[in-house]
């Protein structure tokens, strides 16, 4: 424990340094009042921030399990600026891997409260008030992507093996696996939920992933010694996060979509207009973002069988 004397002398070169009298600042705290919890986890903001469009109970499961979602990405985006920004050795990489893929974990086994958690007839009629939105237009899950890995990773299967494995950025950007789902290849038309999402967020989506191209999860790895890239807790820890974002999350997802959206065998048309059931399903997309790290036969079966 401090002295009295050592945290005053501490205060008065800290106030001193910036030219201002301890003083002033000791009454200043004399007369303030004491922090608490809704004042710091800001919980009144907080609960305000879900405004239904409509007055069926489930929408608030719906708008707040979305924004939870986002609250997680948010925390994920943390992590990987953390490994872009500093030169971690093994231990701390694994670490922060780690932490990225258990939110991730929180989020593929949550997605129950989404499956299960809202009346179907309730849910197909509040979204049709929610058209042309979707959760596509996830700015944050995008940058997770950018991220996470190099840009032709994210390149759309069809394109993969025939563009530069240096595309960068702007070039890359229109032969993105997710333009797919909002684009008809033959008149290349975008459909509005794409126009919209690319007029709010291209510029910062390509400045985030020209930012990111060499210095991504995946990248970075690659640029770790040998004998630490060879570390079994750190392949295991990026291997589990590859697998659960891009099959598990993405088959969670799927069957929720399916769950609601296939009525009798029907299937319903997304809020967002994509070819959902082509488009969604991970054996189509083969996204992966850390490649060499599955064998061949790994990344022919990816997706399938789930
Ligand atoms: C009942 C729940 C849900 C259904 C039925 C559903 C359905 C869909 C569909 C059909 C698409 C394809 C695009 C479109 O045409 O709209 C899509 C895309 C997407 N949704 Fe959802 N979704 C649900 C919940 C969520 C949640 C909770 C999130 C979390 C943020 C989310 C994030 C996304 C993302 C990131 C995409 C783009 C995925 C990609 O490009 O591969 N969705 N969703």
């Amino acid at each position: 424990m401090k002295s009295d004397s050592d945290i005053t002398n501490k205060l008065q070169e800290k106030y001193e340094s910036i030219d201002q009298d301890l003083d002033v600042h000791l009454e200043g705290l004399l007369h303030s009042k004491p922090i608490s919890y809704w004042d710091y986890i800001q919980t009144d903001v907080l609960l305000n921030l879900q405004k239904p469009r409509t007055d069926f109970p489930d929408e608030m499961v719906f708008i707040m399990y979305h924004q939870i979602s986002e609250l997680l990405f948010k925390m994920i985006l943390s992590e990987i600026e953390q490994v872009a920004e500093n030169d971690f050795g093994v231990t701390v990489f694994t670490e922060k891997v780690m932490r990225v893929s258990r939110y991730f974990d929180v989020l593929t086994s949550s997605f129950s409260i989404m499956k299960d958690g809202m009346n179907i007839e309730q849910y197909n009629q509040f979204r049709t008030t929610l058209t042309p939105a979707s959760g596509f237009q996830s700015a944050q899950y995008r940058l997770v992507e950018f991220g996470s890995t190099e840009l032709i990773n994210l390149i759309d299967k069809r394109f993969r093996d025939t563009v530069s494995k240096d595309i960068c950025c702007e070039s890359a950007f229109e032969q993105l696996y997710w333009q797919a789902a909002g684009k008809d290849y033959e008149t290349g038309k975008k459909t509005y939920t794409l126009s919209a999402f690319e007029e709010r967020y291209k510029e910062q989506f390509i400045r985030f992933s020209k930012k990111y191209e060499g210095k991504n999860l995946w990248s970075k790895y690659k640029e770790l010694p040998e004998d630490s890239r060879a570390n079994k807790a750190l392949i295991k820890a990026m291997r589990h996060y590859d697998y659960t974002v891009n099959v598990k999350w993405v088959m969670a997802h799927y069957t929720t979509a399916n769950h609601y959206l296939n009525i009798g065998g029907e299937t319903a048309e997304a809020t967002g207009g994509s070819e959902w059931v082509k488009y969604m399903h991970p054996k189509y997309q083969k996204r992966i973002f850390f490649p060499d790290l599955w064998t061949t036969k790994e990344k022919e079966d990816w997706g399938i069988d789930i």
